[in-house]
């Protein structure tokens, strides 16, 4: 091919034979051996920059770069944080449905943002076993500050979250097959815990079936009580007098249909956590997990239909409750736009890549860099953000406890807003910080442990 051949052509298109000429031109041009490897850099620059993989290699920010954001907390990128996220939430923790998982989200976010949480003052229950947040268990806000979240283990009311909590909070919960969360909690109860009624039930190789066979036998009087008696039903504060009466059910569920923004299904837990992303426009990194307090070696109980049928039957309410809001999250999964699934599996992609960096960065001389994709900023995952989405829940609270209480002896409490929290339990001498020790010299609170992320 050569420039006659170009100029043959030109009679017909003009265009077909500018190209033809082009072609004709780099051809000779790198036919010419000094040339020739100019040309092939060229080539091999072109194809680098092109393609995605090479240009995030490109784009990635030095070492040095991501230490001067302190390579922890703020968005090497995107800080300071976008404006529209949401940051007043409610999430109810019910039992065995995977809900550590989403409580380390909550607290990462919060923690990061130095927002206000409505914690324990002791241990991690926000309840007083019968009733939703009894206020004497709580830590206040301090001077100035409200509360922004509500994360730990109560009992759901609303009208009690709502004395604690700003109006426009977005209310979000989790629900599970009940049979897995039954024999997730059966199992993890009777092992980790030695729960009395569970550890005192039946023995031997078939003490699942057994229970099963027999539950009523078994089962605490009050459901209170119970971790394996419709404890879902009992979390969203389903009235335990009423425990009979399924229509009473099926007309509290409508009722927290109304109340809760969204309900999360443990089945489907990377769908819950896009849906839960578009509603806070939170972004992949605050959503991203590793799964958290899951028993290891599970036993497995695939038991026959005769029990299936009992499990069903004792578990009715949970039935009820689970159903309702899996036809209701399903719905909403495709009412969103196509794209929905492709949001999801780029989700799974990066949190998969976090997951096998997190498991291995042992140094903090070392972070990942995630490169930007349609559906979220680059950003990147340091040793410390690492700690923090490995936390386990009791540690990652500890921190948030110490932090509420040093923020509270620095600058006091939001008395104003504290007492005007109604509580017919709650007792009029109180104590808004816990009681201190003195201990060598510096004054710490009583049975405080103090955790830092290394
Ligand atoms: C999310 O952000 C968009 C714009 O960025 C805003 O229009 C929308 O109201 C925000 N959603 C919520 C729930 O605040
Ligand atoms: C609390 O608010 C007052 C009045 O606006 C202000 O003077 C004070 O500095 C604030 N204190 C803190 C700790 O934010
Ligand atoms: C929620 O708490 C309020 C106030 O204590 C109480 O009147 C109401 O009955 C409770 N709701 C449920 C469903 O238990
Ligand atoms: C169950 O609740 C429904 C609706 O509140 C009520 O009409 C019905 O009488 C209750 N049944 C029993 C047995 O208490
Ligand atoms: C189901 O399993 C239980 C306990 O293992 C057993 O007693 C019962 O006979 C089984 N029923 C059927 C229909 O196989
Ligand atoms: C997803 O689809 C919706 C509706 O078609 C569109 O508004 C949105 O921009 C799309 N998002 C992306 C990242 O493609
Ligand atoms: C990494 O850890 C070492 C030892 O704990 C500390 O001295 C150093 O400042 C840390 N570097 C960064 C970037 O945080």
């Amino acid at each position: 091919m050569g420039r006659g051949n170009s100029k043959a052509c030109c009679k017909g298109h003009i265009s077909k034979c500018f190209v033809n000429y082009c072609f004709g031109q780099v051809y000779s041009f790198q036919r010419k051996k000094p040339y020739r490897f100019i040309f092939l850099l060229v080539v091999v620059l072109v194809i680098i920059y092109v393609t995605p993989t090479s240009r995030t290699i490109l784009k990635q920010p030095r070492l040095s770069e991501v230490r001067r954001y302190g390579g922890s907390t703020s968005d090497l990128l995107t800080a300071p944080f976008p404006v529209n996220e949401v940051r007043h939430v409610a999430f109810l923790k019910v039992h065995k449905a995977s809900s550590s998982t989403v409580l380390n989200i909550i607290y990462r976010f919060g923690f990061q943002r130095s927002l206000t949480f409505v914690l324990p003052r002791k241990g991690n229950y926000l309840d007083n076993g019968v009733s939703s947040i009894a206020k004497r268990k709580v830590l206040p806000p301090s001077l100035n500050k409200t509360y922004d979240m509500l994360c730990n283990h109560v009992i759901f009311n609303k009208s009690i979250f709502g004395h604690y909590m700003p109006r426009d909070t977005v209310y979000i919960a989790i629900v599970r097959d009940p049979y897995e969360r039954f024999r997730s909690a059966y199992h993890y109860y009777r092992t980790v815990y030695s729960m009395g009624y569970l550890k005192h039930g039946p023995t031997g190789a078939d003490h699942f079936e057994q229970f099963i066979a027999n539950q009523d036998i078994y089962e605490p009087t009050n459901p209170h009580y119970s971790y394996t008696n419709n404890r879902m039903a009992v979390d969203f504060g389903f009235p335990t007098k009423y425990f009979k009466n399924s229509t009473k059910m099926l007309e509290y569920v409508h009722d927290l249909d109304l109340t809760l923004d969204l309900v999360m299904i443990t089945e489907r837990f990377d769908e819950s956590m896009i849906l839960l992303r578009r509603m806070l426009n939170w972004s992949f990194k605050d959503i991203l997990y590793i799964k958290q307090n899951s028993l290891k070696n599970k036993p497995k109980n695939n038991i026959n239909s005769t029990l299936m049928d009992k499990v069903k039957k004792f578990s009715e309410l949970d039935y009820i409750l689970y159903d309702y809001f899996y036809e209701k999250f399903d719905k909403r999964v495709k009412q969103q736009a196509s794209n929905f699934s492709n949001e999801v599996s780029v989700f799974i992609s990066i949190r998969e890549q976090v997951a096998r960096f997190c498991l291995t960065a042992t140094s903090n001389e070392t972070y990942l860099w995630l490169a930007d994709t349609e559906w979220s900023e680059a950003f990147t995952i340091s040793y410390i953000d690492c700690k923090q989405i490995k936390a386990s829940e009791l540690k990652f609270l500890s921190i948030l406890v110490s932090e509420q209480k040093s923020r509270i002896s620095r600058t006091g409490v939001n008395r104003k807003f504290f007492d005007s929290i109604p509580d017919i339990h709650f007792r009029k001498r109180f104590r808004y910080l816990p009681q201190r020790v003195k201990k060598k010299g510096t004054e710490t609170f009583k049975n405080e442990l103090t955790y830092t992320w290394e």
